[in-house]
């Protein structure tokens, strides 16, 4: 595909996706309005405020409940053609598995319409780390049940809203809440427990393919997919046993998601791990079945940072407890391009080898970039004289990633938009608000005043342009 117009260097497809994500927890505030039941990070919060940076907690955040309306103003402002939020299931059915909720109905059919309006397209996502506590208490992810309450919560979603949105997204990162919850101890119950991990893991994915079954049962006419964090893992030499380790981050980390995702079945390599472990999930007949019927239509991919993987002597502790680790290291980077604001590496290039391999291994799926984005801590030492940050360090940090997805489409990928990492700051799980990600500022010392930074100027002219000058 050649992509050519004037005004610019890198030209992208008619009616590419410009926007950004976000999540129900992370912006919306309002934890205990509106009807709202807990979920894990209001529990957690509650109980253990300490955990987070600055004890700032979920009722905290950037308040999109109240300011919807203003909001979406804003990113009309800022270019968006496209935005993508999640559903708060313990906003929609407090309990997690009973009455829904009017008071939610009302709110994220306004928030709906108030984007159709503006010609943003609602991209919506229906599970993003919040799992309602009652629905943890019962087992959360390992539980057969919850799998059943969410495809219940799901269709509950498709009938109410589906008439209007045409994309929606079963999960966001679902390797998340597994190394969250299972395998590091950064999301609620924090546990170290690789068996209850596989489990979780698989009935994750069994829950994408049966809300998948139903959605397309309902005949809705739009696509419905999936949300997975890849991050392309480069051996840290070519030693055999280094080439051999960052396939197996690969498989663990990746292909686990994407391979029952795209292509309906589980990388063979990947049940022979897991078995020779001696960690195989309980799997219900016909489930199996179900996962490879039901096969995402359109694939989200966030990319951040790759994974430089070293091999690990794994068995001198074979009695330590199983971490994916125990096979690999991965996290020093000497030598290479940093982000000086938050400690993660830039590697642009990484989204290009990502995409390349999902057209060569993938079926060439459709797919769009649906979040990438720079993290800065103590944003508000680059406030310029007009009172907006001038964040030339992030514009430059889409502008390069981008180059290489222009590369991506030229040579062919289906590539069909790019969302960024996010419209305004919000607050990141136990981080809160101690990254900034926004195209927007946002100031909690003043009633959560919202500022376009530069890189929300660029953006727009981005979108405008369907484009950019290098
Ligand atoms: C990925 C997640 O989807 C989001 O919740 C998180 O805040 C961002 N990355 C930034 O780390």
């Amino acid at each position: 595909m050649e992509l050519k117009q004037k005004q610019v260097d890198y030209y992208f497809p008619k009616g590419f996706w410009w926007g950004s994500a976000s999540s129900a927890t992370q912006m919306e505030g309002a934890a205990k309005l509106g009807n709202k039941g807990p979920n894990i990070w209001d529990y957690w919060y509650e109980t253990e405020p300490n955990r987070f940076f600055n004890e700032v907690g979920p009722e905290q955040t950037s308040q999109f409940y109240d300011r919807y309306k203003s909001d979406i103003q804003l990113m009309k402002e800022v270019g968006h053609n496209s935005f993508r939020f999640s559903i708060s299931w313990s906003r929609l059915i407090p309990n997690g598995n009973g009455d829904v909720n009017e008071q939610a109905i009302q709110f994220y059919n306004d928030v709906i319409d108030e984007l159709i309006s503006k010609d943003i397209e609602p991209f919506v996502n229906l599970f993003h780390f919040d799992m309602p506590l009652s629905m943890q208490e019962m087992g959360g992810w390992e539980s057969r049940e919850v799998v059943e309450a969410y495809v219940r919560y799901a269709q509950r979603c498709f009938e109410l809203f589906g008439d209007r949105v045409k994309y929606w997204f079963t999960h966001n990162e679902p390797v998340v809440p597994v190394e969250g919850q299972y395998l590091y101890g950064f999301h609620y119950p924090a546990l170290c427990n690789f068996s209850k991990a596989v489990q979780a893991a698989f009935h994750e994915i069994l829950a994408s393919a049966k809300a998948i079954e139903i959605y397309k049962r309902m005949n809705l006419g739009g696509k419905i997919g999936i949300i997975l964090n890849l991050t392309p893992s480069y051996p840290r030499s070519q030693h055999p046993s280094d080439v051999e380790a960052a396939d197996r981050a690969d498989l663990l980390f990746n292909r686990s998601f994407l391979d029952p995702s795209v292509k309906g079945t589980f990388p063979k390599e990947l049940i022979e791990i897991i078995h020779s472990e001696g960690f195989t999930p309980v799997i219900k007949e016909g489930d199996l079945a179900v996962i490879k019927e039901n096969t995402v239509s359109l694939l989200g991919i966030n990319y951040y940072q790759p994974r430089r993987v070293k091999t690990k002597e794994h068995l001198s502790n074979p009695s330590a407890p199983f971490l994916p680790e125990r096979y690999f290291d991965y996290y020093e980077m000497h030598g290479r391009k940093m982000n000086p604001y938050r400690g993660w590496e830039i590697y642009e290039k990484g989204i290009y080898d990502l995409l390349i391999d999902i057209k060569n291994n993938y079926h060439n799926i459709d797919c769009f970039i649906a979040e990438n984005g720079m993290g800065v801590e103590n944003e508000e030492r680059f406030i310029g004289t007009d009172g907006s940050i001038e964040d030339d360090y992030r514009i430059n940090f889409y502008k390069e990633h981008l180059k290489w997805v222009h590369k991506a489409i030229e040579e062919g990928v289906n590539v069909k938009g790019y969302h960024v990492w996010t419209f305004m700051d919000n607050w990141s799980w136990l981080n809160a608000y101690k990254n900034r990600y926004g195209l927007v500022s946002v100031n909690l010392a003043d009633d959560y005043k919202r500022t376009v930074k530069k890189s929300g100027k660029w953006f727009r002219e981005l979108s405008d342009l369907n484009g950019f000058k290098d």
